[in-house]
């Protein structure tokens, strides 16, 4: 097969990485890729929001199959572009995506489907949000409508901050994404994504983890796109994953179906779990980052057929997939003054080295100069991914490992998977 995979960060690294395993894989081009990818596929430099780029792209290499790694191409429409193509895509046409891209879509649709969530109303007016912020307690929950890099959530301590927070958003910090803005009850109990397979009719469970989004030890600092991951993890139970499936993603499934969006790729369920019984805080249409890293460490199955199966509707004829009896770490390696603005050029030493057969280092965020020089040239960095017999054994081994990276410029957390242990 001819796979064209779109992205440039961890999580199209790792995808790559098991892409490339595959015995079904012909030619794998990756668009726009980066510099630890290059010896697993052809890079073709055209951005993952050009889509008329990827579409004469797809087309030049004969693809029988597009991946799509991240969110933004999902929102320009990169499903539709290969649906009218006829090429099968990996990832839910645009109007499906809004289960990520519009929080007061995904709302209003568990409302519609008695899907579990934290209860909320939609606003686009400032007085009307502070009067009904009136009727909660905080802390209080304030969310931008649309993407907004990570950052459009806001946890308000007092109604004062949460005044403030209603009107920068309405007031336009995040441009259109907060023209209109969810505010929703907050929810205790413990985060977890849960991923599954989908291709319009069926879904079925691939995976799960657990991410740190603060930027610093002991869930400090600022939120970012995910500083590490583990998985399996222990907060999601065979009871967990039974009520995830049944009261989350098939009335999901059947309702997107049902009102005309069915919904393929994958669908990433970001769950609070309390007493066992799991929330849906969001959607995401696409795998997580650093989560997709931890996935594919821990995957036995060959990748390739699932990902055709989800894009041609053809999951029920697939067995379930196979896993590695063995924890994953993921440990990111970001950048000094990550998220705000981290710095970038900085040399690295010591990356590419052999760590062994159970660690392995994606790139998410990296030059090349001419002359072989690895440097940083992104926020998260480089992803330092490992397995183990159990979560310990795989903490253990990414650190040995990130330890003997030199790199003066970067920074990382150093209780990934504390959680766990
Ligand atoms: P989101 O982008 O919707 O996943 O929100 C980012 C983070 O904010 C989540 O991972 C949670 O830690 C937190 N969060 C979002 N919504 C809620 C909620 N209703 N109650 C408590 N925490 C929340
Ligand atoms: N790691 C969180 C995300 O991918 O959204």
């Amino acid at each position: 097969m001819n796979i064209l995979l779109i992205g440039s960060g961890g999580r199209e690294h790792a995808l790559a990485w098991k892409i490339a395993q595959s015995p079904l894989l012909k030619r794998l081009v990756i668009a726009p890729g980066n510099p630890g990818m290059a010896g697993l596929g052809e890079l073709r430099d055209v951005k993952a929001t050009d889509v008329a780029g990827l579409a004469a792209l797809a087309k030049e290499i004969s693809a029988d199959l597009v991946v799509v790694g991240p969110e933004s191409a999902l929102a320009e429409g990169i499903g539709d572009a290969m649906q009218a193509l006829n090429i099968p895509c990996f990832g839910p046409l645009k109007a499906a995506a809004q289960l990520e891209s519009s929080k007061a879509f995904t709302k209003d649709f568990c409302k519609r489907h008695n899907i579990p969530t934290a209860q909320s109303e939609t606003f686009d007016n400032v007085a009307e949000a502070r009067d009904f912020l009136k009727t909660y307690d905080p802390p209080y929950v304030i969310k931008a409508d649309g993407l907004a890099a990570g950052k459009g959530v806001a946890i308000s301590p007092d109604y004062q901050d949460a005044v403030a927070e209603i009107e920068a958003m309405l007031g336009g910090r995040y441009g259109p994404a907060s023209s209109q803005i969810v505010i929703e009850e907050f929810m205790t109990g413990e985060e977890a994504s849960v991923f599954a397979l989908c291709d319009g009719e069926t879904s079925i469970l691939f995976g799960w983890a657990q991410d740190h989004k603060r930027a610093f030890d002991g869930d400090t600092g600022p939120n970012t796109g995910g500083m590490g991951t583990y998985s399996p993890a222990p907060v999601v139970t065979d009871a967990v994953l039974k009520r995830t499936q049944d009261e989350i993603l098939t009335p999901t499934m059947t309702g997107m179906k049902a009102e005309g969006h069915p919904y393929k790729g994958v669908l990433y369920a970001g769950l609070m779990i309390e007493d066992e019984a799991p929330r849906l805080v969001e959607y995401n249409a696409r795998f997580g980052d650093p989560e997709c890293q931890v996935l594919m460490l821990r995957l036995k199955s060959d990748l390739v057929p699932y990902l055709l199966a989800a894009a041609t509707g053809r999951l029920r004829d697939l067995p379930p997939p196979q896993w590695h009896d063995m924890a994953a770490v993921c440990v990111v390696f970001a950048a000094k003054g990550y998220p705000d603005s981290p710095l970038s050029g900085s040399v690295i030493r010591g990356a590419e080295s052999d760590f062994g057969p159970d660690v392995i280092v994606f790139h998410a965020g990296t030059s090349r100069s001419a002359d072989g020089t690895l440097r940083a040239a992104g926020g998260r960095v480089l992803n330092i991914c490992a397995r183990g017999a159990d979560i310990r054994q795989a903490r253990d081994r990414a650190y040995e490992a990130i330890a003997k990276i030199d790199w003066p410029g970067g920074f990382y957390r150093t209780d990934i998977a504390h959680r766990a242990l």
